[in-house]
């Protein structure tokens, strides 16, 4: 068993007694009521899932097993002379909830080198999509593709215990993991830069490997590796995230559950924000013919885009009440690598100027700008123009995240989901009898 399989093993193995507890001691003890409001509302705040992977504090932001994100940062090992951590040490930690040592992190990045190699049927598949399919669309059938390969299914129809589900789980997981940078670099490369494929580099780690895939200098990697830790998770409520947990409750495989979670994220509510605040911005920019607008006349594009009925992108959020910590985190870095560059200073106004507006809108809960109002303006920085692939980006960050929720989920064994609906006129008849 490998390193990291092992320590998961020896987590699990501490961590079941305490669920069984508290499912046979405790369960009828109430944690919430449910307004009519909530039912209606797509379930906002109802506390009702479960997972250890990482908590969103509406004030604080996130936690992943309980650091913040500069702690994150800054405890996890990296590459010497590089300021951000290796994405296999963080996935370690989601794992196990342990820093690892930069021999475990040396073992993880063995498993994901071993297991990187993308059958030829995946590109193909990729190849026969439509010149105009969308990058998130290729994404998510090119993990599809991948899922006769799940090592889940095998054991499932062999007659595992339930007991040993998350073990191909794990599997599936690092299978999936160790590709989807070189599927979604070929995406890349295959849709904007004339199908030039640049073979991955087996001595690189997974954000090194990833901007050398992609074709983009240094310090591209560091935004690789920061990107895919800030986007890996914030908890199980949002949509993608729910989605992976919601599609592998019914013991569907990785496979099913990650190319489900990326459809839900390639909505413009979630994942596809980051591409929106991009779109936006060049449209002032167009307007203002490249200069940099004044705060006035940024606050009149604002409102302009409220009164026609749209949504500011990259702000707000149904559960943080404070500048999202992954806004900040990318905000430092690029005060230190591109303070002068022009669309970072259009982001910069516009941080000035919306939390106003949208407070005297009066509408928005959260006024404050969450992690896809900043990332575009990276990517547009290091040449990645083609901003209808930015939430692919996202989409490898999230898979760390929601495949370490998947495989706790079956080491728990969390049963398939099912809330219960209510009609109308139900809510309509307890509403009448509350009065
Ligand atoms: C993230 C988001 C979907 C959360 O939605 P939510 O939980 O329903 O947010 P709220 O409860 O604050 O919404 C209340 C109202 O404020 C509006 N609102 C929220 N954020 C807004 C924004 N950035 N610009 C304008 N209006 C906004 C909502 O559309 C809603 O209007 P309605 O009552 O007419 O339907 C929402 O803030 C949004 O659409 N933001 C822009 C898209 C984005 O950045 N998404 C990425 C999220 S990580």
């Amino acid at each position: 068993m490998s390193i990291l399989k092992n320590k998961l093993y020896e987590k699990i193995q501490g961590w079941r007694p305490r669920t069984t507890k508290l499912l046979k001691e405790h369960g009828s003890v109430k944690i919430g009521d449910v307004t009519i409001a909530q039912a209606i509302g797509g379930i906002r705040g109802v506390k009702c899932l479960t997972t250890d992977i990482s908590y969103l504090d509406p004030f604080e932001g996130i936690r992943f097993r309980g650091y913040t994100i500069p702690e994150t940062l800054e405890k996890l090992p990296k590459v010497p002379g590089f300021e951000m951590p290796l994405v296999e040490g963080f996935y370690y930690l989601l794992l196990t909830g342990d820093i690892p040592t930069d021999e475990d992190v040396k073992a993880v990045a063995e498993e994901f080198n071993k297991r990187k190699i993308v059958p030829q049927y995946v590109f193909d598949v990729l190849k026969a999509m439509p010149e105009d399919a969308h990058p998130m669309t290729m994404f998510s059938a090119a993990i599809l593709t991948l899922q006769k390969e799940s090592e889940f299914v095998k054991a499932y129809n062999a007659g595992m215990g339930k007991m040993d589900y998350w073990d191909p789980t794990y599997e599936d997981a690092l299978n999936l993991l160790a590709k989807l940078p070189q599927i979604a670099a070929f995406i890349y490369r295959y849709k904007y830069k004339g199908g030039d494929i640049i073979d991955p580099d087996p001595n690189l780690d997974m954000g090194g490997n990833f901007a050398h895939m992609m074709g983009i200098d240094k310090p591209y990697d560091d935004v690789a590796r920061m990107y895919f830790i800030l986007h890996s998770d914030h908890e199980s409520g949002n949509v993608s995230a729910h989605t992976g947990h919601l599609v592998a409750s019914a013991l569907s495989d990785i496979y099913y559950s990650i190319s489900a979670m990326l459809n839900g994220l390639a909505g413009p509510l979630h994942g596809l924000a980051n591409q929106e605040v991009l779109r936006w911005i060049q449209g002032v920019r167009d307007k203002m013919g490249g200069e940099i607008p004044t705060e006035e006349q940024m606050k009149k594009f604002v409102w302009d885009t409220l009164n026609s009925g749209q949504v500011i992108p990259g702000y707000g959020h149904a559960v943080l009440r404070k500048t999202d910590p992954r806004y900040q985190a990318q905000r430092e870095f690029c005060l230190k690598h591109l303070p002068d560059d022009n669309l970072f200073k259009y982001v910069d106004i516009l941080y000035k100027v919306v939390p106003d507006i949208l407070v005297e809108q009066g509408k928005a809960k959260n006024p404050w700008p969450n992690v896809d109002a900043q990332s575009g303006v990276i990517q547009w920085y290091y040449g990645l123009k083609e901003y209808d692939f930015y939430t692919v980006l996202f989409g490898i960050g999230r898979a760390l995240g929601i495949t370490a929720n998947i495989i706790w989920d079956r080491a728990l064994g969390y049963p398939i989901e099912r809330p219960k609906s209510l009609t109308t006129t139900m809510l309509e008849d307890i509403a009448a009898k509350s009065e």
